[in-house]
């Protein structure tokens, strides 16, 4: 179950101006998360106190939630808030990260909400961009796309169809005949391969080697990072990657750079792959980790790179705590 919130002002204290706002508000949030009736269990409206000629929540029966429970309140006068506002939240069924919506003037209310936000989290492997952006995203309530996933998908593709990945024509043969997609199960994104569930398979060090090699073929590079504007456009989301911040959204609201001593990055890596059962010395993690570098750093189209605007973090010697609190107090200082 999700909670989509949503807020709206009237511009007079009239039976059709609450009518007409509350409508517009709630099909809003209907159409913007593809709900039906019956995934809506129950809508909470609140109204400030200088609305008196019609109780919103009447308004949800006259748009067709005519099952969900409503309930409504008042709330305190708070000197200085929004006049004339009205904020609800649903509570309904559904897999999809919810679209929060703020129309009319409080759309001032929460900015972050109520227009797409992107926040581009790059660095090199095991500088803890995944389990920061995961907790960014989790906080914020957006979506958390990892974009190497993606190109993971297409080095596992490669691997079976026996393609020589060093081969940009036979890659490109290969990459045309499949489909990576992502899709998201309980917030949690699923990294599909001709639409099979490949999210574990592609969490191997061989793969993590390929997928730097084939993410440097210009033709994967231009559709895997159509696929990433695409779900930006549309989706408020924290993306990790290489080059999101200095290619694939240049105009991204946020961008951070983490990076770590290689050795630091190494060892994390290794406690990564212990735990999951992958037998590698740290040797041979170092050693993969500066080559995976070289590769990503050297290759000729957007190579990894920290975007002029970018905010560098060194997350050498922090925990993970203190980096997510310091991007999210940066992001919070905007909106
Ligand atoms: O973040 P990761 O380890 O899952 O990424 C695997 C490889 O994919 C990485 O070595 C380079 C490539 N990649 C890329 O080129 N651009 C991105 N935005 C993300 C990953």
């Amino acid at each position: 179950m999700k909670a989509i919130r949503g807020a709206t002002t009237v511009e007079k204290d009239r039976a059709e101006n609450i009518k007409e706002s509350v409508k517009d508000l709630l099909l809003t949030i209907k159409n913007e998360n593809g709900l039906t009736e019956e995934d809506v269990i129950c809508i909470m409206f609140s109204n400030t106190s200088d609305i008196r000629s019609f109780y919103p929540a009447k308004a949800a029966r006259e748009v067709g939630f005519f099952n969900c429970a409503l309930y409504s309140s008042l709330e305190p006068d708070i000197c200085g808030s929004l006049k004339k506002c009205i904020r609800v939240m649903v509570l309904a069924e559904t897999d999809n990260p919810p679209k929060h919506v703020y129309l009319n003037g409080a759309v001032n209310l929460r900015k972050d909400l109520s227009k797409i936000l992107n926040i581009a989290i790059d660095g090199p492997a095991g500088s803890g961009k995944s389990t920061i952006s995961k907790i960014i995203a989790q906080k914020l309530d957006m979506l958390y796309l990892d974009t190497g996933a993606m190109y993971r998908a297409v080095a596992l593709a490669c691997v079976r169809g026996n393609v020589d990945y060093n081969n940009s024509s036979a890659v490109k043969k290969q990459l045309d005949a499949i489909n990576v997609s992502v899709k998201y199960e309980n917030g949690t994104q699923k990294t599909l391969l001709n639409g099979e569930d490949v999210s574990d398979k592609i969490r191997t060090p061989d793969i993590s080697m390929l997928a730097s090699t084939v993410s440097a073929h210009e033709c994967v590079r231009l559709s895997m990072v159509n696929l990433q504007r695409e779900i930006a456009a549309n989706n408020s989301c924290v993306l990790d990657g290489r080059d999101i911040g200095s290619n694939v959204l240049p105009d991204a609201e946020f961008k951070f750079f983490l990076t770590a001593s290689a050795e630091v990055r190494a060892e994390r890596r290794k406690k990564e792959n212990d735990a999951k059962g992958i037998n590698q010395s740290i040797c041979e993690v170092l050693c993969e980790i500066k080559q995976r570098d070289e590769q990503d750093k050297t290759r000729k189209i957007a190579p990894l790179v920290k975007a002029a605007d970018a905010i560098e973090i060194d997350t050498s010697n922090m925990a993970i705590d203190e980096v997510a609190s310091f991007i999210l107090a940066k992001i919070q200082e905007k909106i």
